[in-house]
């Protein structure tokens, strides 16, 4: 069994009174796959953000590779090898799509030609022919693909997909899946957050379920989706 790459323990975030997440423990190995699901609200994001650091944990402690990450900023914690995407697509509006992954790639300061890795990239999510595009003309599906390039400049070991198949189409979806399998295979660890069942079955080793802010569940897929507590948060039953 390979070693623990992410270990976070005790996690939580309160906004002004609300309680968005709480005591969360996670661990992840190094090139582990790991779904995370849970009705909406339920802290996923927010889980994302404390990990990435784009959000300040009120409690618990992070580490990656045995190093802490507590009060790091996110351009930090990216360097140390955390990627994200985000639920909604960020790129820079005004850079072209070749621009946009030479960011992270000139962040990462990769040796050899910013130009040549950011094209390396763009290849790896078959956007090589749109390096010239703006973002603006690009579809929906087109748009997550830059987000996981300018993820992946970044050379992670860990990637964190916050919901990267949200409204593509059943064949899109697939192509999305193919390119994290792609991703994983080359040894990137992945947390895969995802609504799309289907897709997050194909691609988890492990699943966690979080419902309200806390973790109800953890283990391998088939036997978290028998779970009862897991059934009654989707159906509402919670
Ligand atoms: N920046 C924020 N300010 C206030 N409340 C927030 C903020 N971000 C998330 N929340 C609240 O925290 C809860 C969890 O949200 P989120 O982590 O986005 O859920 P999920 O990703 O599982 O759908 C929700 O009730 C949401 O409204
Ligand atoms: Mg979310």
């Amino acid at each position: 069994m390979s070693e623990v790459l992410l270990r976070a323990e005790g996690v939580g975030k309160r906004f002004g009174g609300f309680t968005a997440l709480q005591a969360v423990d996670l661990e992840l190995r190094a090139g582990e796959r790991l779904g995370l699901i849970g009705p909406n609200g339920s802290g996923k994001s927010t889980f994302v953000n404390c990990i990435s650091g784009d959000f300040a944990a009120h409690d618990g402690r992070v580490t990656l590779g045995g190093q802490a990450l507590n009060g790091l900023k996110p351009h930090r914690r990216a360097r140390l090898g955390l990627a994200r995407t985000f639920q909604l697509p960020q790129p820079f509006a005004s850079l072209s799509v070749l621009e946009n992954v030479r960011v992270p790639v000139l962040f990462a300061s990769q040796p050899g030609s910013a130009t040549a890795r950011a094209m390396q990239c763009l290849e790896q999510v078959e956007m090589a022919g749109k390096a010239d595009c703006l973002p603006k003309e690009l579809t929906q599906v087109e748009l997550r693909r830059l987000e996981l390039a300018r993820a992946i400049a970044l050379d992670p070991k860990l990637l964190i997909a916050d919901e990267a198949m949200a409204g593509l189409s059943n064949a899109e979806v697939d192509q999305i899946l193919a390119l994290l399998f792609r991703l994983n295979a080359a040894g990137t660890a992945i947390i895969m957050i995802e609504h799309i069942m289907r897709a997050v079955t194909a691609f988890a080793e492990r699943l966690v379920v979080f419902v309200a802010g806390r973790k109800i569940a953890d283990g391998a897929p088939r036997e978290v989706l028998a779970l009862r507590e897991v059934e009654d948060a989707y159906l509402g039953r919670q």
